[in-house]
């Protein structure tokens, strides 16, 4: 049985830009917008029209930058938002808009001071205005994590008549659990009637940390796009990551899930989003930290020189990482010191090895790391060490 092809709509440009201090300029965004073609995405949010000229003009120049995947552009359910979408994507091969309206009540009560009824016919209307112009609309449901599950349902089925051929399920508070994203997505699976006449999409977002574990619980029930960002950036604790949805997909074929990332771009791209917003990735990060494939402790230090599969679920090249290291500190044994050593060019015997060991164990309570400079200061100072080259030149 063939895979199921999951699309992945990145919104780095667009949610992932909105964070404070991480805008980029036309030219940036363009460089991005390039990458993210050549990593292999399906679908690029470019960015919100009309939310300023740069941003229009940004849109614009994207439009005409990549060919392969579909270019779309945000709009809220206003026809001056779609009109300035339209133009902006006049360019594209595979123009997209992606329109939308709140869908939970505390959205409907205290953001549009409106009703379920007036909403859903403002959605509607959205989505049927903006189909004159572009055939691929997307349809987002904002706060559908916390909307009433019929009214949702009503909803979807409302805008899939209108022309949507995307429908976007948004967990746009990160509320969720993962077993509660996922039988939501199930409800709309069992209960729209007209569902297979759109992909449904979910954007997951992390305040609770479970961006990444909702959007797949989405997926395995029967979600084919998810909206992600590299490194997880996004408006407050930032989106779905699109190296973890990837990776989870690759390290997990019982899913029977594939999408059309090259997962050996990851990392280049991570540093590359990274450097341009000036937004530095958490050590931990999963995937593209720079702790992702570092090894501290004695015990997983021993257990990955001797396999590295008993400490690593995906190899570091998998993902553009050249490779994985050992850090020294004073949790590290004998056996990652060892190796260390020996990569330097220097091997003794057991009993040696035993006092350079309590030396290193010093040092390694003074400074939090033990890199190879002072690992060279180490062997110099050491009485059995200078024996030991000593004699190493002799022979
Ligand atoms: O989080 C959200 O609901 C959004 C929509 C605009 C899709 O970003
Ligand atoms: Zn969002």
């Amino acid at each position: 049985m063939g895979k199921d092809r999951i699309h992945i709509f990145d919104t780095t440009l667009r949610d992932g830009e909105q964070v404070p201090g991480c805008q980029l300029n036309s030219d940036e965004k363009v460089e991005v917008a390039r990458a993210l073609e050549r990593l292999g995405v399906d679908v690029i949010e470019a960015g919100f029209p009309v939310s300023s000229p740069g941003d229009f003009n940004s849109v614009v120049e994207i439009t005409r930058a990549v060919s392969e995947p579909v270019v779309c552009a945000l709009t809220r359910a206003i026809v001056m938002d779609i009109d300035l979408a339209v133009q902006a994507l006049h360019d594209a091969k595979r123009p997209r808009i992606h329109t939308g309206i709140g869908s939970s009540d505390v959205h409907i009560k205290h953001k549009f001071r409106s009703s379920r009824e007036k909403v859903l016919e403002q959605g509607v209307s959205a989505v049927k205005y903006a189909k004159k112009y572009v055939e691929d609309i997307e349809f987002y449901a904002e706060d559908a994590g916390r909307a009433d599950l019929e009214f949702l349902a009503q909803m979807v089925e409302a805008v899939i008549n209108a022309g949507a051929t995307v429908v976007n399920i948004p967990d746009t508070t990160g509320y969720n659990l993962p077993d509660m994203f996922g039988a939501k997505i199930k409800y709309l699976m069992d209960n729209v009637p007209n569902i297979d006449k759109a992909i449904i999409s979910v954007h997951c977002h992390n305040d609770l940390g479970l961006a990444t574990a909702n959007a797949l619980a989405g997926l395995q029930n029967g979600a084919r796009q998810v909206e992600c960002t590299i490194n997880g950036i996004g408006e407050r604790a930032g989106n779905t990551s699109l190296e973890e949805v990837v990776m989870a997909i690759e390290c997990h074929q019982h899913l029977n899930m594939e999408t059309g990332i090259d997962p050996k771009q990851i990392y280049g791209l991570s540093n590359l989003v990274s450097g341009k917003m000036g937004m530095p990735v958490q050590a931990n990060k999963a995937v593209v930290g720079a702790n992702a494939f570092a090894h501290s402790s004695g015990i997983h230090q021993d257990g990955f020189l001797k396999h590295r599969e008993n400490y690593e679920i995906m190899a570091p090249e998998d993902v553009g990482v050249d490779q994985s290291s050992i850090i020294l500190t004073a949790r590290s044994g004998r056996a990652a010191l060892c190796h260390r050593l020996e990569n330097l060019g220097f091997k003794f015997p057991k009993e040696e090895m035993e006092i350079v060991y309590m030396h290193f164990l010093e040092m390694a309570d003074e400074r939090k790391e033990v890199k190879d400079e002072d690992l060279a200061e180490l062997v110099n100072i050491d009485e059995v060490i200078k024996l030991n080259r000593e004699e190493k030149i002799e022979s």
